[in-house]
């Protein structure tokens, strides 16, 4: 079968190398002669392969010890209500950074049980730019600051962590955990869907401070108390397993790799260089801010949208596939998470050349 570059931004491609043992492992994991997918999730065998998924996230990210790491699901969207619903803590409102299309879907969420303050928002900007932190009007009141570190339409990251003193900071990495270090410990929570760098869907990463557990809103639903997973070592109920098994194949291959560092030099590589064939090109178009490019999602245009459906299907011919844009921003976005080969990132680049020069 010809190499396919798959650029969704999620469910998103896997690392070759994962998915082999995967496919290896699939009937029987390890001699037991059953998958991972029929075993009890009390079984001594899915027990280690959780235990060691933990182990491995925590020296990937070092997790301080003060940090329970729980694997949910609910996806990244539960996360909206997770958060205001165990952090508030009797205090009525929060500080949003709305900087494109998930911060909106996260303040709509946490509008349902408390008063948001948006602090600071790109969306005069059109959300190509993040506002500076001196132009946050952040609330002394706020139970917690949420903010997107990536945000995998519009293609806007942070680059570094806002400082918001002592007020709980909790992030949405969803599309960029594991693509660089990070310092855990200026966060309160951390959490992630799976589908872009961590492993399958179905599977929710969420990272937690140890003092902001336990102090949910009365009445929060048993499933959505970060108390209930964290004392129950997300076996409350049945976790998703497969996925489990899988997102510890991930980190084990990017722990082979060289960890988060050598993921963020070779991610930092791969956009930069789309990003400098975009630029040198008066053919494609990104809007982005340089300063806060994301090296996760690279969203483009062509300078004739009436190419669009041409470009899209020479693509995919050739190989490279799902890099139709967001239907609310339009265009093009390469998705090149740490699975994206960086032969794909060539390969994308060298197509863009070519139909350039073909319909100009
Ligand atoms: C930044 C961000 N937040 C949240 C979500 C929603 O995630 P989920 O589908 O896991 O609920 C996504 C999905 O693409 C995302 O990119």
């Amino acid at each position: 079968m010809a190499r396919i570059f798959n650029f969704s931004a999620g469910p998103a491609m896997l690392p070759r190398e994962v998915m082999e043992r995967a496919a290896a492992e699939m009937t029987d994991w390890h001699g037991r002669g059953i998958s991972v997918m029929e075993m009890s999730h009390r079984s001594r065998e899915f027990i280690s392969i959780a235990e060691k998924a933990e182990a491995d996230i925590r020296e990937l990210m070092a997790i301080p010890d003060n940090y329970r790491v729980l694997f949910l699901q609910g996806g990244a969207s539960s996360q909206f209500a997770m958060v205001p619903l165990n952090l508030l803590r009797g205090r009525g409102t929060a500080d949003y950074i709305n900087t494109g299309m998930w911060s909106k879907k996260a303040i709509a969420e946490a509008r349902r049980f408390c008063e948001v303050n948006v602090a600071a928002s790109g969306e005069t900007g059109g959300f190509t730019g993040i506002p500076p932190r001196s132009e946050w009007s952040l609330n002394p009141d706020a139970a917690y600051v949420h903010y997107t570190p990536n945000e995998t339409i519009g293609g806007v990251e942070f680059f570094d962590v806002p400082d918001v003193g002592d007020v709980p900071l909790v992030a949405d990495m969803s599309s960029t955990i594991l693509s660089r270090p990070v310092d855990v410990s200026r966060y309160g929570v951390i959490y992630a869907g799976a589908q872009k760098n961590i492993g399958p869907a179905g599977l929710t990463v969420v990272i937690v401070r140890d003092d902001l557990i336990g102090g949910e809103a009365p009445g929060t639903p048993t499933m959505f108390s970060y108390a209930t997973h964290s004392k129950a070592g997300s076996m409350y109920n049945t976790p998703p397993t497969y996925s489990w098994y899988m997102a510890g194949l991930v980190f084990e291959w990017i722990k082979e790799k060289g960890g988060l560092k050598a993921m963020a030099e070779i991610n930092r590589r791969k956009s930069e260089k789309l990003y400098k064939a975009i630029d040198e090109s008066d053919f494609y178009h990104n809007p982005v801010d340089p300063a806060c490019r994301s090296w996760m999602n690279v969203p483009f245009t062509l300078s004739d949208p009436g190419l669009d459906g041409k470009f899209l299907g020479q693509a995919e011919e050739a190989g490279l596939i799902t890099l139709k844009g967001h239907r609310s921003v339009g265009g093009m976005r390469a998705s090149i998470y740490n699975a994206m080969p960086e032969e794909g990132v060539d390969a994308l680049i060298e197509f863009m050349k070519d139909f350039e020069k073909k319909n100009t």
